[in-house]
């Protein structure tokens, strides 16, 4: 699939899960890929070994809470490679459980990650992009939006947030610059589940992800698959659950 060798491609949450699969599956078909988490031992595992099978790959330590951090990743993928051609907006964390906990801290969490998290890498990206007269922004949103269920409101809430607010630049960007995508998978095997404080609900996502889940390679073809379009074809949205998910 030509369209994606030498593509310049930055990911946030590169170091496990959905991030991780993105990244293995882009380099090997010979994009360039630039990575940030904020587990920098992981990171540069990932790349060591994307390297190893003759990729290409950086790291930057990146928390896409601080504006400044995505700024760096930004700066690395066009230092070191001249450009960036797409960013993948894929850090996340799901602090589940019913908004009757007032679990405040973990809401503000959320909001922070995963809505200013992805504002954040709009800003960095998007000047670049113009400058380029093109660039592509796909970020991971969740089916959590689409069917709302307990415990995950917040989690929905700020997912359904990014999906209006690429809508949005999707509208006021048809001048053939900017691409965006929303990706929207459904129970996917990863890490997600682990950072779930409430023991309850944490329990209950492991076992449905056990039960129930996709491998993250299945969500990296799909971000593939929209990247891959001519320039002039913007796949808007990506639904992709697991065939048994209700
Ligand atoms: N798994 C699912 O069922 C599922 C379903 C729908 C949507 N999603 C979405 O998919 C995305 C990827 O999640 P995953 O399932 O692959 O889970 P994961 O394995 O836990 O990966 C989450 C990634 O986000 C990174 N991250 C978390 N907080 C960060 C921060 N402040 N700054 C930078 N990176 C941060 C983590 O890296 P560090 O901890 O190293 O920073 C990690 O690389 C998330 O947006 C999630 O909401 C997942």
């Amino acid at each position: 699939m030509p369209a994606i060798i030498d593509q310049v491609v930055a990911i946030t949450g590169a170091s496990s899960g959905i991030g991780e699969a993105t990244a293995r599956l882009l380099a090997a078909r010979g994009a360039a890929v630039v990575l940030g988490a904020r587990r920098t031992d992981r990171l540069d595992r990932l790349a060591a070994d994307l390297r190893a099978a003759g990729g290409r790959a950086v790291t930057r330590a990146t928390d896409v809470t601080r504006r400044e951090d995505l700024e760096r990743l930004v700066d690395l993928a066009t230092s070191e490679y001249g450009r960036l051609d797409v960013l993948v907006g894929n850090a996340g964390i799901a602090r589940t459980g019913p908004v009757a906990d007032l679990d405040v801290a973990g809401w503000t969490q959320m909001i922070d990650v995963n809505l200013v998290g992805v504002l954040h890498g709009i800003a960095a990206a998007l000047p670049v992009f113009r400058r380029q007269g093109h660039g592509h922004l796909v970020t991971t949103v969740s089916t959590s939006g689409l069917k709302i269920v307990p415990t995950q409101a917040v989690y929905a809430a700020t997912k359904n947030a990014v999906r209006t607010l690429l809508e949005g630049l999707r509208q006021e960007s048809t001048d053939g610059v900017l691409r965006t995508t929303a990706v929207s998978p459904g129970y996917v095997r990863t890490e997600l589940a682990d950072w779930i404080d409430n023991a309850e609900v944490r329990e209950q996502v492991r076992q449905d992800m056990e039960r129930l889940a996709i491998a993250p390679e299945a969500v990296a073809r799909a971000i593939a698959f929209a990247i891959e379009q001519p320039e002039d074809v913007e796949i808007g949205e990506i639904v992709i659950r697991p065939t048994v998910q209700g």
